[in-house]
Formats: C-alpha cells, structure tokens, sequence
C-alpha cells in the first residue's frame, strides 16, 4: 500500500512517501480501503515529537494519521454488522496509520456512512470530530438545553464541530473567537455561529453577556481570560493547546470565588474509560453532520503533498481542515 512514515521527529521535512505491505485485520479489526485520511494538529505534535517521552505514544518509524473515510475492505474474525464495499468513517483514537491506502482499525472505531448524504471529505473532516464534541458537550460539561456556549479558536478544526453539536443539544446561543487576522474569514463562514468576536477584544466584545460553557482548544492568554466570562456555575472545558503555550495560568480562588468548573477533555485519554458511549455519539454526529451544521471548510490534497499540508498547520494558514487521498 502507499502511505507516508514519520522517519524521525522533526520539522514536516521528516514525512516521506513509502510502500508498506498491505495489512490484513485480525479478530475484531476492520480492513478499509482509504479514500480521504484528515490531518490534525496532533498529527504535528506527534511528528515534532511533543509527547514522544510518554507511555504509548508514536516513534518513528510510524504513519500519523487518527481518521480516515473510505470503504470497508475486509473483516477479521468476529467482526458483524458491516459489510465489505460500505462506506465507512473511523473515529478519533489513541491510534496511527491514516496516511495509507489501506487502514486497519478495531471494530469499536469504525462507523457506517451508508444511508447518510455525507460526501467522504466532509465525513473524515466532520464526523469524528463531532462525535468528541458530543461527548465532551454531553458527558463531561454536562450541557443542558438553552445553555450558552463560548467556542474560541472558532474555525479551526476540532473548535468548528461545536456550535453545530450545540445547537442540535438545544443551545441559546452559540459565539466564537478568533485571532483579529481571521475576522474577515469568520464573516463568511458557515457554521452555525451567532457571532464571532475578536479574542484579543475579550471580554469587551461580549458587551457584558456572560457564557455557560466556554469550549477552549487554545489555551495561554485565551485560556486565562475565560473565567472571567462564565456565568455562575459555568464550565470551562479544555479541549487542546494550539496556542503552543504550555504555561498553566488558571487562578484556583476564582473557581470557588464564581462557583466555576474547570474541566479537561481528550479523546486518548477518555474513549478508552467509556468505550459503550462511543458509538451512541457516532450516530449523533452523522445526524448533526447530515443536516449541515458540521460543514468546516475542506481542502483536500493528494497523500503526496502530506508535507505541505503539515507545512500549513504550522504556518496557521488552514481555515477548516485538510484531508489527504491517497
Ligand atoms: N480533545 C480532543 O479529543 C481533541 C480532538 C482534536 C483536536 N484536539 C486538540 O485541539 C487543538 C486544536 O487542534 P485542531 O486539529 O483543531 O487544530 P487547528 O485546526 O489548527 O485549529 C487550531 C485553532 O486554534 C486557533 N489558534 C491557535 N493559536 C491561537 C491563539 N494564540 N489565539 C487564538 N486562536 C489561536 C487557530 O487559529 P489561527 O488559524 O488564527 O491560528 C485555529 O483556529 C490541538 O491542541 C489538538 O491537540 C483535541
């Protein structure tokens, strides 16, 4: 099969095409034929080699890439209720190898697009990342109905399956932030957002309005601006760090003083401890994708181009995300 290794952390520089025996799935895994394989941040943390030092995560030599779309191939031992040539999506895991022709991956992570309108590119681009916006709304900040929501970072990829997800769970209102140089981007984009504001105008922008749950993938000074605008019992959700600022800024009196939680929310770390409600949120994100309120914008590459695609990641020039054909 084709596909592209990380040889060695480093710069995108380190990402090359190879040829790789085709795998085959044992009891349990599902075989699939890759039409469109989503790139992610943490595809560039794990070839920069972030969190190479901690237990289980990726060395080289190994093919980045946690979600694909594409048909089922073949099924191992075990495996019921797919059949081979339906159209699949795999979702976030712990996991590697999206950047081949040819993915394998247990059962527990491959979801059926059949009976949905979903182009793939969209499907790779919006599903998983809608199903992890779902748990994180439903399960860890415990969103109710007519509840506010604070998205910052709002067009990029992970942050822009939120305000469709919260609007489905009956949200009151739904705003993003983002950097004054996407503000012109932000005015066209499509996803269900009442308003974006500029992040270095918080709180001013916010004219006083307060949130129940601030969803933050940004972290550094964003992230510490957020408690200040909850509402009482709101809920400030960590979701990722794409500022790149490791520092913890989080002031612990503020919590108690303004009845405020603070809560973390990683796919790696959480799907594995709950995996019977994987699938329950599998299907909440197609139906939320179906009806149109997950739609990122989609740049698809061809797999060759998987370094400059990594070369755009990091010079912050994606709005949406990108996904590789192999
Ligand atoms: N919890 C989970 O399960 C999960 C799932 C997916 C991703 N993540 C995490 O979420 C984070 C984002 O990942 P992604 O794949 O969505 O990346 P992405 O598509 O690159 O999106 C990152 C967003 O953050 C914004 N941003 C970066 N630095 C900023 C700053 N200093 N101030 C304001 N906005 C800033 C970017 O805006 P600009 O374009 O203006 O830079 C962009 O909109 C990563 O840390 C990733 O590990 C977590």
């Amino acid at each position: 099969m084709k596909a592209v290794h990380v040889t060695r952390f480093g710069d995108p520089a380190v990402l090359e095409a190879v040829e790789l025996p085709d795998p085959r799935p044992g009891p349990g895994q599902v075989a699939i034929d890759v039409t469109h394989a989503a790139v992610g941040l943490i595809d560039v943390y794990f070839r920069q080699g972030l969190f190479k030092d901690q237990e289980g995560m990726p060395q080289p030599p190994f093919v980045p890439g946690l979600e694909v779309a594409g048909t089922v191939r073949a099924l191992g031992d075990g495996v019921t209720g797919l059949a081979v040539g339906e159209r699949v999506v795999t979702l976030s895991a712990t996991g590697t190898g999206g950047y081949a022709s040819v993915l394998v991956s247990d059962q527990a992570f491959v979801v059926s697009t059949e009976g949905y309108d979903i182009d793939p590119a969209l499907a790779v681009a919006a599903v998983p990342n809608a199903a992890m916006a779902h748990l994180a709304l439903t399960r860890v900040a415990h969103m109710s109905a007519g509840e506010s929501v604070l998205v910052h970072g709002a067009l990029g990829g992970f942050a822009s399956a939120f305000p469709g997800v919260a609007r489905q769970l009956g949200a009151s209102r739904v705003v993003g932030s983002v950097r004054t140089s996407k503000l012109g981007v932000a005015a066209t984009t499509r996803l269900p957002y009442d308003t974006i504001v500029d992040s270095a105008e918080l709180p001013d922008a916010l004219d006083g309005k307060l949130f129940d749950i601030v969803i933050d993938p940004v972290g550094g000074a964003v992230r510490a601006r957020s408690l200040d605008l909850l509402a009482p019992s709101g809920r400030l959700l960590m979701v990722g760090n794409a500022s790149g600022d490791w520092s913890d800024l989080l002031v612990g009196n503020r919590l108690w003083m303004g009845g405020l939680t603070v809560s973390g929310f990683s796919a790696g770390a959480y799907i594995p401890a709950h995996l019977e409600e994987l699938r329950p949120a599998a299907e909440a994100a197609l139906g939320t994708v179906a009806d149109g309120l997950v739609h990122p914008e989609v740049d698809v590459l061809p797999l060759a181009e998987a370094v400059t695609a990594h070369e755009r990641m990091e010079s912050r020039s994606v709005d949406g995300r990108i996904v590789l054909t192999p």
